[in-house]
């Protein structure tokens, strides 16, 4: 079964602990954020404080927290993410040219290691790299923004990826997807071989609870 990453971009940031607590209750066991710097992206979102203000609840839970860093240069700041108690730490291909350095550096720190690919990005920017990371992620937007349409070709993306890393002996790697997904879109991007799904906007919205959200994303990715 596929599993979610709640995206708190989207949550309400007056009630981000109570939000994010009812992430876990529903039975999250994962917890996304995103970084960006106006740069490398033209958005501007949270930095360590954050991390480490959701760690406790995240303990709470036996949750992990995932750090999608959409930074320049993210290697400045693998440490203070590190400290601050981030799980996993993913890097762009498109900002790391020394690329095995910043992934070995994740792992040094003791944290869990992701790349993650932009829409635009060949799958062949990650080859060399694969083999180094716990988990491959899939941009099905070009990142920046919730609430964005998903990107058509990024479905086919998801199938040559999970083939690239079954040809490798690598199929234990879970790939993960992110930008666009929801009720109406979780079941393609798990039928094309997605492990886990980052959503925003399709978990955190006015109209329905967080519970009712996740749970209809799951039923909609089982009946495909
Ligand atoms: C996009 C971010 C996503 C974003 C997804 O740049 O990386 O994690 O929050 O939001 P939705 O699910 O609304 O597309
Ligand atoms: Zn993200």
């Amino acid at each position: 079964m596929i599993e979610i990453a709640p995206s708190i971009l989207s949550a309400n940031p007056s009630r981000l602990g109570e939000q994010v607590r009812d992430c876990f209750e529903a039975g999250v066991r994962r917890i996304h954020v995103d970084v960006m710097d106006g740069q490398f992206v033209p958005n501007i979102t949270v930095g360590p404080m954050v991390v480490e203000a959701l760690r406790p609840l995240a303990d709470e839970y036996g949750g992990d927290i995932e750090t999608h860093l959409m930074i320049v240069q993210p290697e400045r700041f693998l440490t203070d993410f590190s400290r601050a108690g981030a799980d996993i730490i993913i890097v762009h291909v498109e900002t790391c040219p020394m690329l095995h350095r910043c992934v070995w550096a994740i792992r040094e720190l003791g944290r869990r290691p992701v790349v993650a690919l932009n829409p635009g990005t060949h799958i062949s920017a990650i080859e060399e790299i694969v083999t180094e990371v716990d988990q491959v992620l899939v941009m099905t937007v070009d990142p920046g923004f919730g609430g964005q349409d998903l990107v058509p070709s990024t479905v086919g993306k998801i199938g040559r990826v999970c083939r690239m890393l079954a040809d490798r002996g690598l199929e234990h790697i879970p790939v993960e997807v992110d930008g666009g997904i929801h009720q109406g879109t979780i079941g393609v991007v798990a039928r094309a071989g997605a492990s886990i799904a980052v959503s925003g906007t399709g978990v955190f919205n006015d109209q329905r609870s967080v519970a009712d959200n996740l749970k209809s994303m799951l039923v909609a990715a089982e009946n495909v």
